[in-house]
């Protein structure tokens, strides 16, 4: 268990990660072993038959053993496979008795994650070590999909669906999130983490909440914590959002043609109604955000204060 990475794998964080590693193996030398062979006997049929002068090309014949074999033995190596394939893909499909139940939100571009007590929270999932955990897979918008290599699990969000997955954290320690299909301009910003904690830790992240106070200083790390750097810059660059810098205070002009000043109570209905009043020359694709309280916000809103 918790094998270094290696040159193609990375470090197995997972309970079913040597599993699907050792069948990973399997198939990747049994088609080195027969793409050698296979070329082996080419290059040594090329040589050994090559046109010479004064030896004429013969007909082959019917071979009916050659036959039976070349064509029994590859299907009985299929099979083989298929069987160990589909064993590993069901024993890794069905979440344990118990396992703890996990949403994962995708929206372009950010993942949220659902507790089962209620909480949401953004970017990084906490979970206690060698418990199983269910996750249920939604999406907001687009296609997105849920990737965690260190597990060796991978599964599509959905709009309008739910998908589910499941793995047991094994390792105490950081585990990378991405997202692995292409959803817009922010997908290779799409990413987050799972931190693995023992279960005493787990408790004890599970009964502090966030305590939110409502600084500039945590506006800033809200602002990377939820991701909406991947939209919205802080120095004046052009993204798919309008950019912070400057905005409390701003006039703009609104897709429907009317202009309001930015303040207080515009940026609170543009987080919790983001497609409300957009402002003119951009899309209205942005997504919602459940997890963020009205402390939150006035953290979010005392850091564009900043952003002058
Ligand atoms: Cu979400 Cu790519």
């Amino acid at each position: 268990m918790n094998n270094p990475e290696s040159f193609q794998l990375p470090q197995q964080l997972s309970a079913n990660a040597a599993n699907v590693d050792a069948l990973y193996n399997f198939i990747y030398w049994f088609s080195v072993a027969f793409t050698a062979l296979i070329t082996g006997f080419m290059l040594y049929f090329i040589v050994k038959y090559r046109r010479r002068p004064g030896v004429k090309a013969q007909p082959t014949g019917h071979n009916t053993v050659l036959e039976v074999a070349w064509t029994v033995l590859p299907m009985v190596f299929i099979v083989v496979l298929f069987h160990l394939g589909f064993k590993e893909y069901v024993h890794n499909a069905v979440a344990a008795e118990g396992a703890m139940e996990v949403r994962v939100m995708a929206a372009k571009w950010k993942w949220d994650f659902g507790y089962p007590s209620g909480r949401i929270e953004p970017s990084e999932l906490t979970l206690p070590v060698n418990k199983p955990v269910k996750f249920i897979i939604s999406a907001e918008d687009v296609l997105h999909s849920f990737y965690v290599p260190g597990a060796r699990m991978k599964k599509d969000a959905v709009p309008g669906m739910y998908t589910s997955m499941t793995f047991t954290p094994t390792h105490v320690g950081t585990m990378q999130i991405f997202c692995a299909e292409y959803c817009g301009t922010g997908h290779s910003a799409m990413l987050g983490t799972i931190k693995v904690v023992s279960n005493d830790e787990f408790e004890k992240f599970m009964k502090e909440g966030d305590n939110v106070e409502p600084t500039a200083e945590v506006g800033a790390k809200l602002y990377k914590k939820n991701a909406c750097n991947t939209c919205h810059s802080t120095d004046g660059t052009k993204m798919p959002g309008p950019t912070w810098k400057g905005l409390i205070g701003r006039s703009e002009t609104l897709s429907d043609g009317t202009t309001v000043v930015v303040d207080e109570n515009y940026v609170k209905e543009s987080i919790q109604k983001p497609n409300a009043k957009v402002v003119s020359g951009f899309q209205p694709v942005m997504p919602t955000f459940p997890n963020l309280t009205d402390k939150h916000i006035d953290a979010i809103i005392a850091y564009m204060k900043t952003l002058k």
